[in-house]
């Protein structure tokens, strides 16, 4: 029987996107653009089994990976029972985008399975797939500086990632301080459908996608990281004002989310380059100079009950395997 392996990885926004045009499509509301790591990895492999059912040896929520595979089966009409097994190099459901990782390798694996390949420029299908497990697993298709388009056709056939850099355009390493490895308390989803429903500050925030996308596009060709620091900040706290501003509010910060960003605010005032960016849990992701990762390592670690991962931005995804086994 076949074994195929993929693996994908997971992707930081430095523009980010918060809301859908349409929940049941998981379309966003506007483009968000985005980074590939490298070692922060999902990896899935499937294989053929001679059972009843399907198997599942999964992290995260089944819904998701269920609904991946009832896309392919639907598209292939193959109903073949099938071992599937996808796991994580580091924490699920933390704010690390392990949803936009295992969606993406699970769809690469599946897509390899069923015919239809790995790559998402050749076959874009593979996009809107991915997208209907995890929004942000579109990006994770692609390594480097991902744009992800949100297009504008009512089926999601436009929105689609594309490569916008390799990441030796404008190489960076990648501080992620983890504050807390548990579960977030409310999915993404379920808080932009809050700040939809509430948030007086939804509307602006979109409002100022295009020119916050075209800003960071001219930053990362010009090469300038200052720049694309300074916006990738304001883009992520104004992302966050718009929770807090819900009813009920949201607030995905806790204390070391604090004491992180005041510690990145006050190596830069020492005249150090770096900029932090936070997703839909407490984490941190503080974005530096290659040459800088080891010695800001070295005073990021000194916060108490902050664990360090270290990271880069990814120059090519990890290949995927299709081989006979047992
Ligand atoms: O698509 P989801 O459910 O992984 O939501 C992603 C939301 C953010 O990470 C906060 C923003 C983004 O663009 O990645």
């Amino acid at each position: 029987m076949t074994i195929t392996r993929a693996s994908a990885p997971s992707n930081i926004a430095l523009i980010k996107y918060w809301g859908k045009r349409d929940i049941p499509l998981n379309l966003p509301l506007t483009s968000s653009l985005s980074v590939s790591l490298t070692s922060m990895l999902s990896h899935a492999t499937i294989q053929p089994i001679d059972a009843e059912a399907d198997l599942w040896d999964i992290q995260g929520d089944p819904a998701k990976s269920l609904r991946v595979l009832s896309l392919f089966r639907r598209l292939t009409d193959d109903r073949r029972p099938l071992s599937i097994r996808i796991t994580n190099d580091f924490p699920s459901g933390a704010g690390l985008a392990s949803s936009a990782s295992s969606m993406a390798a699970l769809t690469r694996a599946l897509g390899l399975f069923f015919g239809l390949g790995d790559d998402v420029e050749r076959e874009p299908r593979l996009a809107s797939i991915a997208r209907q497990g995890s929004g942000s697993a579109v990006r994770s298709l692609l390594p480097g500086y991902v744009l992800w388009d949100a297009g504008t056709d009512p089926t999601g056939r436009d929105s689609l990632p594309t490569r916008l850099f390799p990441a030796s355009h404008l190489p960076m390493a990648l501080l992620v301080c983890v504050v807390d490895r548990k579960v977030k308390p409310i999915s993404s989803s379920k808080a932009m459908e809050i700040s939809r429903q509430t948030s007086p500050l939804y509307g602006p925030f979109h409002q100022r996608n295009p020119l916050d996308i075209a800003a960071a596009c001219r930053a990362i060709e010009a090469q300038d990281l200052p720049t694309l620091g300074r916006l990738a900040e304001d883009n992520c706290l104004a992302m966050h004002k718009v929770m807090w501003e819900s009813t009920p509010p949201v607030d995905y910060f806790q204390e070391g989310t604090h004491l992180v960003i005041d510690t990145v605010r006050r190596l830069r005032d020492e005249g150090f380059f770096c900029f932090f960016s936070i997703d839909a849990g407490p984490n941190v992701k503080v974005f530096c100079r290659p040459e800088d990762q080891a010695l800001l390592a070295e005073r990021l670690k000194l916060l108490p009950g902050i664990a360090l991962l270290q990271d880069a931005v990814c120059s090519a995804l990890p290949p995927s395997t299709s081989e006979a086994g047992g």
